[in-house]
């Protein structure tokens, strides 16, 4: 069979802007589809880009005294730079004031307008310059407040073409009747059929009292609204909306494409489940296959705040960890459609424990160490029907995972996916434990401990191809150990684990530096300090079910610690308390006159002895 083209894309960011980690969480998660679909052996095709015009930038450039034009151009860069940084291998970059694209809206708007969906009239209404958008008088706050941006809204009256929006109410009911995968998460599919449900209102789609946008098709003195300016994005950057055997992008990765995936934040989905499908209802084009909304992140548990400049590019995050340690933390903290925390202490406190000692020190134990002293650093032959019981319990588990991760990719959950293939992690681990290589390796048979060794081999060999779309420098390098080529993914080759036994005998490994260096406290705390995270440990943090049990946030003070009288004793004897499975009896010597008799609630976890 034929894999198909997928195509995912991100939303275009306003360039009023500097990327921060909300922006990065968008493109990192396309990124990852992207490189999980190419792996499959899909053509792939992901695009990212800015939103450049709109009342919004206009304003912004007047601000800084720059002509629109030279404001976006100097805002666009540090984007590009973010996305690089970050390892995002976007295939397109659309800029929405590109020339082609220009036309493609004006083509689109065409085409709409031919359908007779596009009529001029008057228009008095509410509007929000934050989020581009017009506003019911029942949605505003108290005071005429946007409920999103809680800022003023303006009233608008003037003379504008609209949409007919009304008209698509039942046609979108159908469609989403249709496709009960349309808008992901379901509870949020939920929310946009309510919506609809209660009729929609024909669409105000330009204006005349700026001018920073695309000039509607033979009525100048109008500028295209902005939103329909930027969604038409999807399609321009592949040059359409075009005929068949017009744009050959176009044909690949709209018109024949298996997938089509717009991954948004929630507060723009109405925009793309809504609006967005009428549009190319209205023009005949195809609609996308799904439009995810993930959550929104804080930071170290504020929202995005001016003044406290929180939410800053990600430059020097990458420096301190390396893109693929940010990429990963991005990916496994929260699960995608939650709102949650980005947190630098927990940022540090996965590194540790999921990377550093997970699977760093799973290939440390057998690449940089056994297989060096006792195989001469080569993989070893062994005969697979040979295996034990124990042997094949990994290899299920590895199957398992692979099987479960690929589904989970395909989903977007791209936290299960990570839980998942961190079983597997902590299995192989365990399996290192049970079989004590280290005791093989002293015996004059080496046929054990090879079978062990290529047992682990092979099980980081398969991780480096499940984690290579949210790792990909990481698993090249930890190939790179293995003694394997860089992966390369190429069109309809499917390099998905699936054999086992791929890592060929005689392979020479290179115990090279650790894949994830353990920070030791000092070095963590420069860090965090570098990064203006105070050093105080309490911190609050929303729960979040994906993730590990919290740590107790029953801080106290510091004077109440001085209260604190704390000694140092020497255990003399410690004997079980008869009838209770909790308490151990202790003699202390703790520089009193007599050793003290304690009682301690401890004995479930340690043995008197
Ligand atoms: N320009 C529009 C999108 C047009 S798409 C045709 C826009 N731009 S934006 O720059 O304001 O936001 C872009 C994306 O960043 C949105 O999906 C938004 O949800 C996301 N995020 C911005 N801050 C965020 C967080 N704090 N957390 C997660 N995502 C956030 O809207």
């Amino acid at each position: 069979v034929m894999a198909r083209p997928y195509y995912v894309t991100t939303p275009i960011y306003y360039v009023n802007d500097r990327p921060h980690i909300g922006h990065a969480y968008s493109t990192v998660a396309a990124d990852v589809v992207a490189r999980y679909e190419a792996l499959r052996g899909k053509p792939t095709y992901f695009l990212t880009g800015l939103d450049e015009h709109g009342l919004k930038i206009e304003r912004r450039a007047k601000e800084m005294e720059l002509a629109p034009q030279d404001f976006v151009d100097r805002m666009a860069a540090p984007f590009r730079d973010a996305w690089e940084e970050l390892d995002c291998a976007h295939d397109g970059f659309i800029r929405t004031t590109s020339a082609q694209h220009r036309e493609r809206v004006q083509a689109l708007w065409k085409q709409m307008e031919a359908k007779g969906d596009i009529y001029l009239d008057d228009y008095e209404d509410w509007y929000c310059v934050g989020c581009e958008s017009f506003k019911t008088e029942k949605e505003l706050l108290e005071g005429k407040l946007c409920p999103i941006h809680q800022k003023p809204v303006e009233r608008i009256k003037e003379r504008s073409y609209f949409f007919r929006l009304s008209s698509y109410t039942q046609p979108l009911l159908d469609y989403f009747e249709a496709h009960p995968g349309f808008v992901q998460p379901e509870a949020r599919f939920n929310e946009v059929k309510s919506f609809v449900k209660e009729g929609l209102r024909d669409l105000s789609i330009s204006r005349t009292s700026f001018r920073w946008g695309i000039p509607v098709p033979d009525a100048p003195e109008h500028v295209i609204y902005v939103w329909l300016d930027a969604l038409t994005n999807y399609i321009s950057a592949l040059g359409g909306p075009a005929e068949q055997g017009e744009s050959p992008l176009f044909d690949e990765f709209w018109r024949e494409a298996e997938t089509i995936t717009h991954i948004v934040g929630k507060d723009i989905l109405r925009f793309h489940a809504i609006y967005w499908p009428a549009f190319l209802m209205s023009a005949g084009v195809r609609l996308p296959s799904q439009v995810w909304a993930h959550g929104w992140l804080t930071v170290n548990g504020e929202k995005k705040s001016k003044s406290l400049g929180n939410f800053r590019p990600p430059g020097p995050l990458v420096e301190a960890f390396g893109a693929d340690v940010l990429r990963y933390y991005l990916m496994r903290e929260v699960g995608f459609g939650q709102d949650g925390d980005f947190s630098h202490r927990n940022l540090v406190n996965r590194y540790h424990g999921e990377l550093a000692n997970g699977l760093g020190n799973l290939m440390n134990r057998i690449v940089a160490s056994i297989l060096r002293k006792s195989l001469g650093g080569r993989v070893p032959e062994v005969d697979l029907d040979q295996l034990g019981d124990i042997d094949h319990g990994l290899i299920e588990k590895a199957r398992a995972a692979a099987r479960d991760a690929s589904k989970h990719f395909e989903a977007l959950a791209f936290h299960r996916a990570l839980d998942t293939i961190w079983e597997l992690v902590a299995a192989a681990n365990k399996y290192v434990d049970s079989t004590e290589p280290w005791k093989l390796a002293k015996q004059d048979d080496k046929t054990r401990l090879e079978q062990v060794c290529y047992t682990v081999l092979e099980t980081l060999r398969w991780l480096s191809i499940m984690l290579f779309p949210v790792m990909p420098t990481k698993c090249n390098e930890l190939r790179g150990q293995l003694g394997m080529t860089a992966l390369l993914p190429t069109e309809q080759v499917d390099l998905w684990p699936s054999a086992w036994g791929g890592l060929r005998p005689g392979t020479k490994t290179l115990a090279a530096t650790p894949l994830f260096p353990r920070f030791d406290e000092s070095q963590e705390r420069s860090i965090l300090e570098r990064l203006g995270v105070e050093p105080a440990p309490a911190e609050p943090k929303k729960a979040n079910a994906m993730t590990e049990p919290q740590q107790s946030n029953d801080f106290i003070e510091f004077d109440d610690f001085m209260k604190v009288d704390l000694r140092v004793g020497l255990v003399l004897s410690a004997d079980k308390v008869q009838k209770s499975k909790k308490l151990l009896k202790l003699s202390i010597d703790a520089g009193d006159p007599e050793p003290r008799q304690i009682l301690a609630g401890i004995s479930e976890h340690y043995a008197p002895e």
